[in-house]
């Protein structure tokens, strides 16, 4: 049987032997406040009464990472010299977490996110700083963390993959000790929201990764944790299952209050989950805030596309009546770019429908996919301080028709 806590999978990660982990050590001798974001940023305990349920201080790992030169004679200079480089994959991050938050928790390939995640389940020992979780220290208790927390590592399967799935759900309640009757209710609820009735008796290996997926998301909840980590619960799925996944966290986090950290790719998932959003760039946190207020100071442009019922005479009296605006014309479609601090979308309708016949006309909203891809990319720092790109005063016109 295997011990209550960590997924089947993680063990291998706890060959490393335990650091020694005590408040504010650190080798650089930089205390505390050395992210590049205000620790206040990162901690809001400040106006609650009570603990965040999820708080880390200066909370860093450190892995050491074998050094080879390629080909057998890498390996044999390796075994005869080993070499080896220290890689900071988690570095010196402050976070605090309220119950009942949703925090999407993203980062280019590499970041540091699953190995934050596997901190806060007790799976890795972090080199250095605090980690209290719900009053515990999340690798010194195991046990008793797991009680608290659900996990779905997207990569991996929780669920005894020789077993049908069931059989995996009946051993969650043994190690869980959950009551025959909270465990029935909750199968029953899962089951059905999840649609898990047709491959519940097939053994894991045998079904596919959207169904597994589902499965490893009711495992993680049928002990009514308080505390849910997703890492990249929706890598490889398809737009149905995807949804169905985001309409049950969501309702976990609504009508249970569940706190759940999600790391994923695809941020179709973080709008429909999260309020909050943390961004994590080589160990460290780039920025903490809500995700409205990312959208508000940094996504000022709105586009307004017209279907037209004919080409626009003259795109020069448009452009002249938006001359802080990029407006673009392709045959019978016209789009106008605008600051929506500047302008408000009626008003860029009134001032082009006198000049074009209007058959239809959609806005679209900022996109935070937009925003985030361009933080990765460099081409927007979210860094306090920094003010948000404005757009130019200056009229900008694409005619291609
Ligand atoms: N067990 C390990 N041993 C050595 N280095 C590791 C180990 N696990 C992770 N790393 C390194 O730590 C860094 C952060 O890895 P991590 O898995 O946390 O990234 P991530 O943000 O989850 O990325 P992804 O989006 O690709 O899942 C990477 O450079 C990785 O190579
Ligand atoms: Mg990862």
């Amino acid at each position: 049987m295997q011990t209550l806590n960590p997924p089947p999978g993680a063990h291998r990660d706890l060959a490393e032997p335990p650091a020694k982990v005590r408040l504010g050590d650190d080798p650089a001798g930089r205390g505390f406040a050395v992210n590049s974001v205000p620790a206040n940023r990162h901690l809001r305990s400040g106006s609650h009464s009570m603990p965040p349920l999820i708080e880390a201080h200066g909370l860093t790992k450190k892995f050491r990472q074998a050094v080879k030169e390629p080909g057998l004679a890498g390996a044999l200079k390796h075994f005869f010299v080993r070499q080896y480089r220290d890689k900071l994959a988690v570095d010196h991050i402050d976070l605090a977490i309220e119950p009942g938050e949703s925090v999407a928790y993203l980062g280019p390939n590499g970041a540091g996110k699953s190995t934050t995640i596997k901190m806060l389940t007790g799976i890795l020992v972090p080199s250095s700083g605090s980690l209290i979780v719900n009053g515990l220290v999340p690798y010194e208790k195991r046990q008793r963390n797991a009680r608290n927390i659900g996990v779905v590592f997207g990569q991996r399967t929780q669920l005894w993959w020789d077993i049908p799935v069931v059989e995996s759900f009946n051993l969650a309640r043994d190690m869980y000790e959950i009551p025959a009757d909270r465990y029935k209710k909750n199968l029953g609820e899962f089951t059905e929201m999840l649609g898990l009735a047709e491959f519940m008796n097939v053994p894991a290996a045998k079904i596919s990764l959207g169904q597994r997926m589902r499965a490893d998301l009711c495992m993680a909840l049928l002990h009514d944790p308080r505390i849910l980590y997703l890492d990249e619960p929706t890598i490889g799925l398809d737009i149905a299952v995807k949804d169905s996944i985001r309409k049950f966290v969501r309702a976990r986090v609504e009508e249970y209050g569940t706190t759940v950290m999600l790391t994923t790719h695809d941020l179709g998932d973080i709008e429909d989950i999260c309020r909050r959003i943390v961004i994590i760039d080589n160990g460290k946190i780039i920025h903490d805030g809500d995700l409205a207020t990312l959208k508000d100071t940094y996504a000022r442009d709105r586009v307004i596309h017209f279907q037209l019922a004919r080409p626009a005479e003259s795109m020069a009296a448009i452009c002249q009546k938006l001359p802080a605006c990029e407006v673009a014309s392709d045959g019978l479609r016209l789009s106008v770019r605008f600051d929506r601090f500047e302008h408000a979308a009626g008003e860029i309708a009134g001032a082009v429908m006198p000049l074009v016949e209007v058959i239809d006309f959609r806005i679209d909203e900022p996109e935070v996919e937009d925003l985030i891809r361009r933080v990765y990319l460099g081409q927007l720092s979210l860094a306090p301080g920094d003010e948000p790109e404005l757009r130019s005063a200056k009229p900008a016109v694409v005619a291609e028709a």
